[in-house]
């Protein structure tokens, strides 16, 4: 329920007016406005002289959809909700909880700041505005889409499937492989698995991943070994071009990892450094793994060096044998966790909270700011 402040304002001067002509006493009749919406009045905004625009923020008329705006006019017609369109992912926005008028073109401004995002390890907030022109008609919204989740990560893996790979081995390799995975289950990652040996087999992509993420496992355990020779550059330059792709599920603001097991040097050693090439142009981050005696040779061990990204002391890690592929569990870890967060700077994460339109004013000049409350700033 809400008074009409300004009306009564010039009623209650007017009967002032009267009281001193005509000494007659007249009680100021009150206005009330009333809704039954949740929150209804938290904000209002005079359109003009015959009309206002009042919120219910809290009013939640669909599953997923909170916050209203009515237009009521100053008379005895009541209020009609605005049918203003807001954009399927604006969820539980609290549309109206800041609202502003601009004096010059007599837009309003209608915000909602707090859509919720789930982003796995965190909930993210995200707000959003709506500008209402004149004949109460709702533009696009302001930001259009939602801040992305932080730390997503997308690790595909290539696995030696060579001959040299005894079989007791390559099942070694799929188990550590496994486990990497499930530490990583609950954060913001996908997966992919590739087998490289005489070809590039891709045994799942990031699509295949999201789509069987209960059955990723069976899809692992399923993979048998080529057992033919090692064509390492030509694999990674499928993964560059067949993998780490959208139309595969690879998500464009995902950093990219790519980690490869080998036993030995490359068939193709010839095309590694163009293989590299292409992979770095793509920010596709390597970390490689040599396993076995092979790496004891210095020219495997410099292939295994051209394929980790720099520096190679956190990419690059040598092992004696597949049954200890354990021991570089954690650092591998330990490497990899960081990268998930390296863009997510002090910046960004504020950004994920920003909850844009909190509140929001128009500029004299033209144009208008939106808080970002979480974010210590304004967007103009
Ligand atoms: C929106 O809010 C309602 C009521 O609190 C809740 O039941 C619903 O799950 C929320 N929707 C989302 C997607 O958070
Ligand atoms: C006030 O605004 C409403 C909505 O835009 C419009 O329908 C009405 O005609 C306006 N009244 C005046 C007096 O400008
Ligand atoms: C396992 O592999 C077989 C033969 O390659 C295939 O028919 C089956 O669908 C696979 N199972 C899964 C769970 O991928
Ligand atoms: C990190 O973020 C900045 C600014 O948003 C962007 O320019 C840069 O490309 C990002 N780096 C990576 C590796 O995603």
């Amino acid at each position: 329920m809400t008074m009409v402040w300004i009306i009564h304002t010039s009623l209650y001067l007017l009967s002032v007016f009267q009281v001193t002509l005509t000494f007659n006493i007249d009680p100021v009749a009150w206005k009330y406005i009333s809704v039954p919406a949740a929150g209804f009045g938290y904000k209002v905004i005079q359109l003009n002289s015959t009309n206002l625009l009042i919120s219910a923020p809290e009013e939640q008329y669909e599953k997923s959809r909170r916050g209203k705006v009515y237009q009521c006019p100053v008379g005895v017609s009541p209020c009609t909700p605005l049918p203003i369109q807001v954009p399927s992912h604006a969820v539980n926005m609290t549309l109206g909880l800041s609202m502003t008028k601009d004096p010059k073109t007599s837009k309003t401004l209608v915000c909602g700041p707090t859509i919720p995002r789930d982003c796995k390890t965190i909930t993210t907030y995200n707000g959003m505005c709506l500008e209402i022109d004149s004949n109460l008609e709702s533009e696009s919204p302001v930001p259009s889409s939602l801040e992305d989740c932080p730390g997503q990560t997308d690790i595909a893996f290539l696995l030696d499937g060579s001959a040299s790979v005894a079989d007791v081995d390559f099942e070694r390799m799929k188990t550590f492989v496994k486990s990497l995975i499930t530490q990583f289950l609950e954060r913001n990652t996908e997966f992919a698995i590739i087998q490289f040996s005489d070809d590039s087999e891709i045994h799942m992509s990031f699509n295949v991943f999201k789509n069987n993420i209960e059955s990723w496992q069976l899809k692992l355990n399923n993979i048998s070994q080529q057992n033919g020779l090692t064509y390492t550059a030509t694999a990674i330059k499928r993964i560059v071009k067949d993998v780490f792709i959208p139309s595969q599920g690879s998500r464009p603001n995902a950093k990219k990892v790519l980690i490869v097991i080998t036993d030995g040097e490359s068939t193709d050693h010839g095309d590694l450094k163009s293989a590299i090439e292409a992979a770095e142009k793509a920010e596709i981050i390597r970390f490689a793994i040599g396993v076995g005696i092979a790496f004891d040779s210095n020219t495997a061990k410099d292939e295994l060096r051209s394929i980790a990204s720099s520096p190679q002391g956190n990419h690059m890690f040598k092992v004696n044998s597949f049954e200890a592929l354990d021991q570089i569990s954690n650092s591998l870890q330990n490497s990899i966790f960081p990268i998930e967060g390296s863009n997510t700077t002090e910046e960004s994460i504020k950004m994920e909270m920003a909850q844009e339109g909190f509140s929001a004013a128009y500029i004299p000049g033209g144009g208008f700011q939106i808080a970002s409350v979480g974010a210590f700033q304004w967007r103009a």
